[in-house]
């Protein structure tokens, strides 16, 4: 499975971008609003940190002003940016447009495996579940994506699932284990994966060890 970060703050990008194992980017107008910049210039610097897919997400609710963002966002970057359109009827059909003409979509605010199934009908590159929001209402997030990954196989869909909304490391390996293409995952819960206890106790051992061997060779 592959990981995005989800964020729009540039200094966690530029963090992620030196791990080796980001393999992309989400960002939404929340994330955005954060930030204190525009759009535009905040999308300018991430695709020069991450060489892969940067999910940009039209503010617009109307089908013709959806397109019109859609094509000034992805003439920032026509290597890089996947156009974020959300789960509506006027969402879906620019999305069924965007694929007309090359350009990536990701259908985002996701919560049914029935609108996954109109997200890969429209010629979504992406579909983005969300898991924390499904939690926060009590429902099963992680079934839900079990649901979409055999639809997906099913037909044979080549849409690439995105795990978002995601909360916490538990998230994340369920995901993985679920079947997911992709989990967009924040800073924060990025960091805390690398983590384990008898790992740090492991390299303190390790090292004091080395030293010791050291110490004999010196003599
Ligand atoms: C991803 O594409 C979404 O923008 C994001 O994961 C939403 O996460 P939240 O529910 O924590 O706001």
């Amino acid at each position: 499975m592959k990981l995005f970060i989800d964020t729009a703050n540039i200094e966690e990008i530029k963090e992620a971008s030196t791990w080796g194992y980001i393999k992309g980017v989400t960002t939404n107008p929340s994330l955005i609003a954060k930030e204190g910049s525009s759009q535009k210039e905040i999308i300018e610097q991430i695709v020069k940190l991450i060489d892969g897919p940067i999910s940009a997400e039209v503010t617009a609710e109307d089908y013709p002003h959806m397109m019109e963002q859609a094509h000034e966002l992805y003439q920032i970057d026509p290597k890089h940016i996947v156009i974020k359109l959300p789960m509506t009827k006027d969402g879906l059909r620019a999305s069924a447009e965007l694929k007309k003409e090359n350009i990536p979509t990701n259908v985002t605010l996701c919560f049914s495996a029935n609108q996954a199934l109109l997200a890969f009908e429209a010629g979504a590159r992406y579909v983005s579940p969300f898991l924390g929001r499904l939690d926060d209402i009590s429902d099963d997030s992680i079934k839900l994506i079990e649901e979409i990954v055999q639809i997906k196989r099913n037909y044979g869909y080549t849409t690439e699932i995105i795990c978002a909304s995601i909360r916490n490391p538990d998230h994340v390996k369920k995901c993985a284990l679920a079947g997911g293409d992709i989990a967009t995952v924040p800073y924060k819960v990025l960091s805390s994966l690398l983590s384990h206890p008898l790992t740090d106790r492991g390299l303190d051992s390790f090292r004091i060890d080395a030293e010791k061997t050291a110490k004999l060779t010196e003599k």
